[in-house]
């Protein structure tokens, strides 16, 4: 098969969907890979060593897209890429169809087939997701410390504390890869932190890992407004396995009774986001204030530490993207349960239910079985 990385469009995206290393696997299993030129750079990928793989350069972005079967990426293709999708062309990306109505028509206008990361599932979890939740569970802290600064528009509160002052409060909602990873970082910080989940499995586990300054919580609307009034920095973790959007759990009234200054991280925005104040923001531009609270609402956070996040990320896709590459991509979602949970668009079909109920698309709905026959 040949396999086509582009450089990422997206403001301010610098990972790349493909790693020299990556490349060398597709290649050594008898595929051919191509490489827009610079696609890899911002991730401190060279041309050379795509080269050096085995991979081929080609000059622009249309034609990596004319001349593959599969195009592996990050983010979900913009306006911009939409002419480019052609039928029966694998795209294998983060698609968050929840989120836009323009990318999910525009796929299936396309009649590519559109195997989407966050949807692909093992019983474990969400192989494809994880590590970018990893890097982002990691990375809101950070962000949430450094919009607490003033000089960011924060309340001027130091996360640690010091000696005699105590340190900040965060309130974490969603215990998953996200929520452990952010807790686990806040934890470090000296923070007083609360995770919340409504899974109890989940809280239970949070509890033998996370260190004594972190105490797990069951999620309800009181726990939110009991906690959320307290916390100086709030970090919006919740999932809804599936491709459904976030729920709303956070409203106008439990900001307001934040102090003012406080941080309010929304790393589910990808996904709609967790509160009724969210709105997608992006790293030239990542923060707004509502009800006094710094918004901080980017939805591709780990695109600012694109080396770590592109070598995290392609380590996980290749293995789904060989299958598909040797297989054919219905074939291998035949063979591979957690792959064809991916399948999200084939043939002007969309599989994923909650999406065509969002967007009224019921008329072309169809699940995952009845796509793959096709
Ligand atoms: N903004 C970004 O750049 C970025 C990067 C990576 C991930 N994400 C997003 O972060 C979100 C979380 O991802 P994840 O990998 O941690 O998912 P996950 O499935 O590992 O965890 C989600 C958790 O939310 C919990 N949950 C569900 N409903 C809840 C409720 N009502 N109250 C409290 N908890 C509830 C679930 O039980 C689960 O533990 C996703 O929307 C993901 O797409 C965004």
């Amino acid at each position: 098969m040949r396999i086509g990385c582009p450089k990422e469009i997206k403001n301010r995206e610098y990972r790349v969907g493909v790693t020299p290393a990556a490349a060398a696997s597709y290649i050594g299993r008898g595929h051919e890979v191509f490489v827009e030129r610079g696609a890899g750079r911002e991730s401190g990928f060279e041309d050379a060593e795509y080269i050096a793989s085995g991979a081929s350069v080609l000059d622009s972005a249309g034609a990596v897209w004319e001349k593959c079967d599969m195009i592996v990426k990050v983010k979900e293709p913009l306006p911009e890429e939409f002419p480019l999708m052609r039928p029966r062309q694998i795209i294998f990306t983060y698609f968050h169809f929840a989120a836009s109505r323009a990318l999910t028509e525009a796929c299936l206008k396309s009649r590519a087939v559109c195997i989407a990361y966050e949807l692909v599932e093992e019983p474990w979890g969400l192989p494809l997701l994880q590590p970018m939740s990893e890097v982002a569970g990691r990375m809101s802290v950070l962000m949430g410390a450094t919009y607490l600064g003033r000089n960011f528009g924060g309340g001027g509160i130091l996360p640690t504390g010091v000696t005699g002052v105590a340190p900040a409060r965060i309130l974490i909602v969603g215990g998953g890869t996200v929520g452990a990873n952010a807790a686990r970082i806040a934890a470090g910080l000296s923070a007083m932190v609360v995770v919340t989940d409504i899974d109890h499995k989940r809280l239970e586990y949070l509890s033998d890992i996370l260190p004594l300054n972190c105490v797990s919580v069951y999620s309800d609307e009181h726990a939110i407004k009991r906690e959320i009034k307290d916390a100086d920095i709030v970090i919006g973790a919740v999932l809804i396995r599936g491709g459904a959007a976030a729920p709303k759990l956070i409203k106008r009234e439990h900001l307001r009774s934040m102090r003012p200054g406080s941080v309010f991280v929304d790393v589910a925005i990808d996904q709609g986001g967790v509160s009724e104040t969210s709105r997608a923001t992006n790293h030239d531009n990542p923060v707004y204030a509502e009800e006094g609270v710094v918004h901080y609402c980017v939805a591709n956070m780990p695109g600012a530490y694109s080396r770590t996040s592109t070598m995290a990320l392609s380590n996980a896709t290749v293995q789904y993207g060989l299958r598909i590459a040797n297989r054919g991509a219905i074939e291998a979602c035949r063979e591979n349960e957690a792959l064809a949970r991916g399948l999200a668009i084939r043939d002007g079909r969309l599989t994923v239910k909650p999406v065509a109920k969002a967007f009224g698309l019921e008329s072309v709905y169809a699940d995952t079985n009845a796509v793959l026959d096709g």
